[in-house]
């Protein structure tokens, strides 16, 4: 049998019923996990990029976005914009520290890897930060980005993947 971390967590693709339940999770991770280091106009802003439901479900579905499921329900999402940056990566708050988040970096690095891609890039937010240090990457530069009428700060972060050929 295949040793499994945790029985009740599942991983799969993206789809477009997932929208809703995904724009929950991104509000409240958010909400619950980020206040240490911004500010609730911060995280207003940050949370208002997925006010336009359509519009959240469209970036979702046009990026490679998977869903980790507990017992059959989304409790997390991560996506990859093109190929080599880590874009959006969110667990709820009810469901941290079981290795969800992990479980999803680390698809996505197979993933990635599986295509020849060298490294994977991410804007890391100031909590998550230490999260991607503990899976290796290495912080490139700081970063200010404009949000609504927001300055967010986040590191731009990268990890050499060894990245593997098939025979074929
Ligand atoms: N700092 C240091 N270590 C951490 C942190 C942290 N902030 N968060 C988790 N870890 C560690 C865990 O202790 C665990 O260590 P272990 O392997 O020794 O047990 C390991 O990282 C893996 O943790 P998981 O349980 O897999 O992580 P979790 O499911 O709790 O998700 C995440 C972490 C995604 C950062 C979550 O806290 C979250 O959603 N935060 C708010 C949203 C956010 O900021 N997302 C990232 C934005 S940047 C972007 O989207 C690319």
């Amino acid at each position: 049998m295949m040793a499994v971390a945790h029985p009740k967590l599942g991983l799969r693709p993206f789809l477009p019923a997932d929208a809703l339940v995904l724009r929950e999770i991104f509000r409240d991770s958010i909400e619950d996990l980020t206040a240490d280091d911004y500010t609730s106009a911060q995280q207003e802003a940050w949370a208002s990029a997925a006010d336009d439901g359509a519009e959240f479900g469209k970036k979702l579905a046009g990026q490679l976005t998977l869903v980790a499921t507990l017992e059959g329900s989304p409790v997390g999402f991560a996506s990859l914009e093109g190929k080599e940056k880590i874009d959006m990566l969110y667990v709820h708050p009810a469901a941290t520290g079981q290795g969800v988040g992990a479980m999803l970096v680390d698809a996505l690095e197979k993933l990635a890897g599986g295509r020849g891609v060298a490294r994977l890039r991410v804007d890391a937010s100031d909590n998550a930060r230490g999260f991607f240090e503990k899976r290796g990457y290495v912080a490139q530069q700081r970063n200010t980005v404009s949000v609504g009428d927001e300055w967010l700060a986040n590191t731009t972060m990268q990890k050499q993947l060894a990245a593997k050929r098939e025979a074929s």
